[in-house]
């Protein structure tokens, strides 16, 4: 696998968000666009269900003391 990064660089943290740093672009089901990330612009997406901003983190995975069990993999290892 290359360690070249194209578009969208996304981190999964162990107990935390998902970060994501555009350019990309947020839509909600029906396609109306809800964010334009530019290049090199971090987002948080929250991952343990608690934010009160979703989709967005807003740090109360802190709070509640998530444990995210499952790590960053390949999508071909699911
Ligand atoms: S991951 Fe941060 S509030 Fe849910």
């Amino acid at each position: 696998m290359s360690d070249k990064v194209e578009g969208a660089k996304i981190t999964i943290f162990n107990d935390g968000p998902v970060e994501v740093y555009g350019p990309f672009t947020v839509v909600d089901e029906d396609g109306k666009v809800v964010a334009v990330v530019e290049e090199g612009e971090p987002v948080y997406f929250c991952r343990c269900g608690a934010s009160k901003d979703k989709p967005f983190c807003d740090g109360t995975h802190d709070d509640i003391g998530f444990k995210g069990p499952l790590k960053a993999r390949s999508p071909k290892q699911a």
